[in-house]
């Protein structure tokens, strides 16, 4: 790209400005009735959360469970506990800082383990809120390999841990991850599952605890080729080679695939007990950033030209509805579903799910009028129990049909606030703890009253 044109560059500002407004909005309507808790009020909420979603993502440091001793001794009947234990500084005791040049050593970090529930088996360290993209204030020693080759932590957004919480994973579930690249959610939710994750034939036969029938099975997908390639450097250096597939073992708890999310065909219908849907969004703080990084820069940020405001609707009304859509069709009855975003934007969030739910009643009344339809234009189909033997069976057309419903699940949380449907986390909440954006709603798939069961 050359050197920008006066004229270009006036386009540019004024797309700069709308981009601003059009944020600065979405917490004029919905979002801004939130009741939020620890957030001056007196004060527009745009004014404090500018400022905070300017700053650096703060990273949180999750402790990898199969790095440490308890997912190899499984075999053992001590092991059952997936946690890891020790202090940070414990866990990365074998990092030699002295190679580190300008990295300073690990202070004690803050553990995360307060912002999460009990039961909760993660080990999380929160990194200090860097001030400026350019400070340099605070750098983790890189990773240390186990003998197996596996790192032990993995660097991510603390809310992010989130929305796989609220996913409520336990052993023996099918689950699907349907948008997982780079892996950070998916990451969390084996070490959630932890050792439950131990293939029931590699059980060793001297356990005392008795082998598990029930195996837990994760399907990841990510559609496009280079990020998929990149899940799976994140998956091979920190989960055991054992659960992943290989060409020699195939039928692998976890299983890669590059399926289209918005293809109603690419997941089998009613095969899963939890789906999380991490869709693809608007990520508006990392496009402040880059705006932030490319203007420095003296460049303009190429992806500003392509933006208008209807860009978000857009992708909530095609996109997201889409991916929504295809996860409720793949999800048992009975099963759990959380869709999430990094976007700001309610069309990304709360509409998304206000729509999904719109577009399941409109299909149960249409498929309801087309069985009214055929019962009235063919009354003898339904069995009335005299069959007549000489007559072939008529197909059960008019059968009433299988609905479905989706509850909304309301739970509260920790860190973040309430929206219309779901949970978000935004970076200027909690003392302005710098954490989001991540919003995320839960949902449950029932059967609809009175459909055929
Ligand atoms: C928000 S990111 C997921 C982040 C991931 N869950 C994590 O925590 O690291 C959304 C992902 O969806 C993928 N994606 C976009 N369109 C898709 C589609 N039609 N089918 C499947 N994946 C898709 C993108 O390539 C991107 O990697």
């Amino acid at each position: 790209m050359g050197k920008p044109t006066q004229k270009e560059k006036a386009r540019y500002q004024l797309l700069r400005q709308k981009l601003l407004d059009t944020y600065k909005g979405y917490f004029d309507g919905p979002l801004s009735q939130l009741t939020a808790t620890q957030v001056d009020h007196t004060l527009h909420r745009w004014e404090t959360l500018y400022p905070a979603l300017l700053k650096p993502t703060r990273h949180a440091v999750l402790l990898n469970t199969f790095h440490g001793a308890p997912y190899f001794q499984a075999q053992s009947s001590e092991s059952t506990n997936p946690k890891l234990g020790g202090s940070l500084d414990e866990n990365l005791r074998d990092v030699n800082l002295e190679d580190s040049g300008e990295v300073s050593p690990p202070e004690p970090l803050e553990d995360a383990g307060r912002w999460l529930p009990p039961s909760c088996p993660l080990k999380l360290y929160h990194l200090p809120q860097q001030e400026t993209h350019s400070s340099k204030d605070y750098l983790l020693p890189p990773p240390s390999k186990n003998s197996h080759d596996l790192k032990n932590y993995y660097c991510l957004d603390f809310a992010s841990v989130f929305p796989v919480l609220a996913l409520d994973v336990h052993p023996g579930h099918t689950i699907l991850d349907m948008t997982a690249a780079p892996g950070g959610k998916t990451l969390t939710l084996l070490n959630h599952l932890g050792n439950s994750l131990v293939p029931a034939a590699g059980i060793n036969a001297s356990s005392s605890s008795p082998p598990s029938t029930i195996q837990t099975k994760l399907h990841v997908n990510e559609i496009d080729f280079q990020r998929r390639k990149r899940l799976r450097v994140v998956l091979d250096e920190h989960v055991p080679a054992n659960l992943l597939p290989s060409t020699s073992s195939p039928n692998s708890v976890i299983q890669i695939t590059g399926k289209d999310a918005t293809e109603a065909s690419s997941f089998r219908p009613g095969a899963y007990d939890r789906i999380l849907l991490d869709a693809p969004c608007s990520s508006e703080r990392h496009v402040l950033h880059q705006l932030h990084k490319q203007e420095s820069a003296s460049n303009l940020h190429k992806d500003l030209l392509n933006w208008s405001p209807s860009s978000s609707e857009k992708i909530a009304k095609g996109l997201q509805l889409k991916m929504l859509t295809t996860a409720v069709r793949a999800l048992k009855f009975g099963g759990t579903l959380v869709y999430s975003t990094c976007s700001l934007s309610p069309h990304e969030n709360d509409n998304v799910i206000e729509n999904v739910v719109n577009l399941i009643d409109k299909q149960n009344r249409r498929r309801i009028k087309e069985v009214s339809r055929r019962r009235d234009a063919d009354p003898g189909s339904e069995n009335d129990g005299e069959e007549d033997a000489r007559q072939p069976r008529k197909p059960p057309q008019t059968a009433f049909p299988e609905l479905w419903t989706l509850e909304i699940d309301h739970t509260s949380w920790s860190i973040g606030e309430p929206t219309k449907h779901g949970w978000m986390i935004l970076p200027d909440q909690q003392d302005n703890a710098g954490w989001g954006p991540i919003y995320f709603c839960k949902l449950t798939k029932q059967r609809k009253k009175g459909s055929r069961s």
